[in-house]
């Protein structure tokens, strides 16, 4: 792999992507590791990342400088950059100015930067700033704040920038990084869907062998493609599981039950728990009693298939040992790094599986970003109504319903859900949309005019957010054309509602969800 060695800033994940995006594979090691063990990874190159702003910051995070002695070809980023410089007997001044934002860099020569606009805007954020190049580098660009930009030395296969290129605001900087681990690196551009897709495929088999698995499915992004990868790998030794709880929204059951299995020729059991599920959230209008309900009701339908399941391989005499998980690599990352040392926590998409079940996990994504999860989703066929899938809460339709559940209010909300999914879709603002809840608010009514009567109907709220990982988010400023049609068919369409409302508020303070 390359590895992105990461001195702690928010950015090396991101750096990870940009090298993937490049089509070479990637993954992150904290800057703790020894130059030893980098070796022993046997590296196709190094990025090392952003981190604090100074390398004469008191804790700031050392380089090592035998690091440049193993041959591979190094790129810094940003402090990686500083610290390359100072490590190869450059020059990093304790300017105490600051650069930061956007900034014009003006280009001097060299490989990264060839053809590319003599000056361009790159995003900065640094204090200090490299004066003297080391010794055989060039200086291929410069700014207002920093004499040495940019520089390299294609003998040794090093360079580096001062800026971010991995971020948007650097318009150049995919392009920057594509060249280095193409005309310095020397890599070939191997890291895509098929291949990815063939690889995966290829160790679950050596994992699994033939043995048996089981997978949970929640209709989601995540679980189809894990499913799709161990179904490719092992056929019928896997077994999914659905359960359809009653709060899911119009076509989710239709499209695990006949999409994704026309799709994979996955072995499925639907378990069909809508009644049990609505009978225990019957009169229940308080968001955390929902959830819990609905977690632990979930949590027993789950177990009781999976019984059945084993049941039906112990009558043939068999156990099922392993279970698929849709696990990703930020969470991978975020929980002590990928390299298989750390504590890395499991992912209870399940949960509570009764405690005398030892599963082993499978985890085919683990190493994966969200979207080369949806490209080896496409890349094994499954349909894009799967793959572009919004997130959507667990809990389902139940804490989309303000107020408590029954089964008219879900069918009023599944209604003027699909309306507006259906007008978003049309619009192509899929895309610019995270997600887009659509809520009932049950517990409220307010007088309108149809037709010649008055009605006292309930308001439905559309909220559509952007975000990039939905710890954070903006309301969407959805058109106005958009926003009326799909408040006029649902005023038409769907009865006792007579209202559609915005959210505007970001997150924070507002959550996604309203409940
Ligand atoms: P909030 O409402 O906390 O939502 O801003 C953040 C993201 O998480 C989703 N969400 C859930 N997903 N189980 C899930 O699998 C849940 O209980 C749950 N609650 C919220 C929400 O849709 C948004 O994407």
């Amino acid at each position: 792999p390359v590895l992105v060695v990461d001195f702690g800033a928010q950015y090396a994940q991101l750096i990870a992507r940009r090298v993937r995006e490049a089509k070479v594979y990637s993954e992150v090691i904290p800057h703790t590791a020894t130059v030893d063990e980098i070796a022993a990874r046997k590296p196709l190159a190094v990025v090392l990342s952003g981190g604090p702003s100074s390398v004469y910051a008191d804790d700031a995070p050392q380089l090592d400088k035998a690091l440049f002695d193993l041959g591979i070809p190094v790129f810094g980023i940003c402090y990686g950059f500083q610290a390359m410089a100072q490590a190869l007997g450059g020059t990093v001044a304790h300017t105490g100015t600051r650069e930061y934002g956007r900034t014009q860099l003006t280009v001097t020569g060299g490989t990264l930067h060839d053809g590319l606009p003599e000056t361009q805007p790159v995003w900065m954020s640094h204090g200090d700033a490299v004066t003297d190049a080391p010794a055989g580098f060039e200086v291929t660009g410069s700014s207002d704040g920093a004499p040495v930009a940019a520089f390299e030395c294609r003998d040794r296969k090093l360079a580096g920038v001062q800026y971010h290129p991995e971020v948007l605001h650097s318009p150049h900087g995919q392009e920057v990084l594509t060249r280095f681990l193409r005309d310095i690196a020397g890599l070939e551009p191997t890291w895509t869907a098929s291949n990815i897709a063939d690889q995966l495929v290829e160790q679950v088999r050596t994992q699994v062998g033939d043995g048996r698995a089981i997978c949970g499915l929640s209709g989601g992004v995540d679980s189809a493609v894990a499913a799709a990868l161990v179904q490719r790998a092992i056929g019928d030794q896997l077994t999914c599981v659905f359960v359809d709880h009653g709060l899911l929204r119009a076509g989710e059951r239709e499209q695990v039950e006949k999409d994704f299995v026309a799709a994979t020729g996955a072995r499925l059991v639907t378990v069909d728990a809508k009644a049990t599920f609505l009978g225990e959230l019957d009169g229940v209008s308080d968001p955390e009693t929902k959830r819990k309900i609905i977690g632990r009701e979930f949590i027993r339908s789950f177990e009781g298939a999976v019984s059945d399941v084993l049941g039906e391989n112990a009558a043939q005499g068999g156990t099922v040992e392993f279970l698929v998980q849709g696990t990703l690599y930020p969470d991978v990352v975020e929980s002590g790094g990928g390299t298989g040392t750390a504590n890395i926590k499991s992912h209870h998409n399940v949960g509570g599986l009764p405690e005398d079940l030892q599963f082993k996990l499978v985890e085919p994504l683990r190493l994966l970003f969200k979207d080369e999860v949806r490209a080896v989703g496409r890349e094994l066929g499954l349909p894009e109504e799967i793959v572009a899938r919004q997130p959507f809460p667990g809990p389902g339709l139940a804490i989309r319903i303000v107020g408590s559940v029954t089964e008219d209010r879900l069918a009023t909300l599944r209604q003027a859900d699909a309306i507006a999914r259906e007008e978003l879709t049309i619009a192509g603002l899929d895309n610019q949309i995270w997600q887009c809840p659509v809520v009932l608010l049950a517990d409220v009514r307010s007088v309108g005019v149809q037709g010649d009567g008055r009605t006292y109907g309930h308001p439905i709220v559309l909220r559509p957010v952007s975000s990039e990982d939905a710890m954070t988010a903006d309301w969407t400023r959805l058109p106005y054309d958009v926003l009326e049609r799909i408040s006029t068919r649902i005023t038409n369409e769907v009865a006792d509602v007579n209202r559609v409302v915005l959210d505007v508020t970001s997150k924070p303070p507002g959550t996604i969800e309203w409940e």
